[in-house]
């Protein structure tokens, strides 16, 4: 499918709101964008979501600015058709604007990405600006966000009673204002994510928010089942990948230590 259909841009996917649903999915390196793209998804975020599924973070803060670049110049090695979103790693954009807009400028100049993540709202909205006033596209991400896991006390659901979900409808408007061409909803109930969804005019991408959004993202190693244990509630496993790796082991050790595993045919 990749190189068949035409590119995704950050247009293409901002002209899907109120037409087709918006399919996203998390990659973190070369061969899983490949599988990703062949699938024919919209979009690729190389989430900082691979300190806690590849590195083994507890949480995502440790992620820093090299990890993240080394893992979306694999990704971007892959070219693929879907437009490639990178994750700005905590503190990559909190402390000054300058910051932010030499950290984004380099996920695009060395990471080969073509739009970048940051997580909030209101306290973002300057840098939001000017990262998009400068020709960096951002995709906004509210709810729970997972950079603020310690002050929500987990990953919890957001937006819940009265003020939250107000506090979070003004955000996803701030951030539409700012410019950001979509936004990512977490972890939110399904009735306020339709709201903002309804209210605002930029796409949202819901994960954890219910069927109203305008697309949805999950983590690639969750629906396919590469992870251990059991699959969070807003995650559909839809393979069983990481048994059928370590089935494949087993079956591995077990020719390799009867001597079915190498033949002849193996060898040379
Ligand atoms: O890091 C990540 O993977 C994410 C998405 C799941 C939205 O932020």
């Amino acid at each position: 499918m990749a190189g068949t259909k035409q590119k995704i841009t950050v247009p293409t996917i901002r002209q899907k709101k109120g037409c087709e649903k918006i399919v996203a999915v998390t990659a973190y390196d070369y061969p899983t964008t490949l599988f990703a793209d062949a699938a024919g998804v919209d979009m690729i975020l190389v989430g900082d979501s691979l300190g806690m599924v590849l590195l083994g973070y507890p949480t995502t803060l440790p992620v820093t600015m090299e990890e993240m670049l080394h893992h979306t110049k694999a990704c971007a090695r892959a070219k693929p058709r879907a437009l490639l979103v990178v994750d700005m790693p905590y503190l990559s954009y909190q402390i000054t604007v300058e910051d932010a807009v030499r950290n984004a400028g380099r996920f695009l100049q060395e990471g080969g990405a073509e739009a970048v993540k940051l997580e909030g709202g209101e306290p973002v909205a300057e840098t939001i600006h000017r990262l998009v006033s400068l020709g960096i596209p951002v995709l906004a991400h509210l709810g729970m966000t997972p950079q603020s896991v310690h002050a929500f006390g987990g990953h919890r659901v957001q937006g819940k009673g009265d003020e939250a979900a107000k506090r979070l409808i003004e955000d996803a408007h701030i951030v539409e204002q700012a410019g950001a061409f979509a936004v990512v909803l977490e972890l939110i109930p399904s009735a306020l994510a339709k709201e903002i969804t309804g209210q605002i005019n930029i796409p949202t991408i819901g994960i954890g928010a219910g069927p109203s959004c305008d697309g949805q993202i999950q983590v690639l190693h969750d629906l396919v089942g590469l992870v251990p244990g059991v699959p969070f509630k807003h995650t559909k496993r839809y393979a069983h990948v990481g048994e059928t790796i370590t089935e494949a082991l087993r079956q591995y050790a077990q020719e390799v230590r009867s001597g079915q595993f190498p033949t002849e045919e193996q060898a040379f």
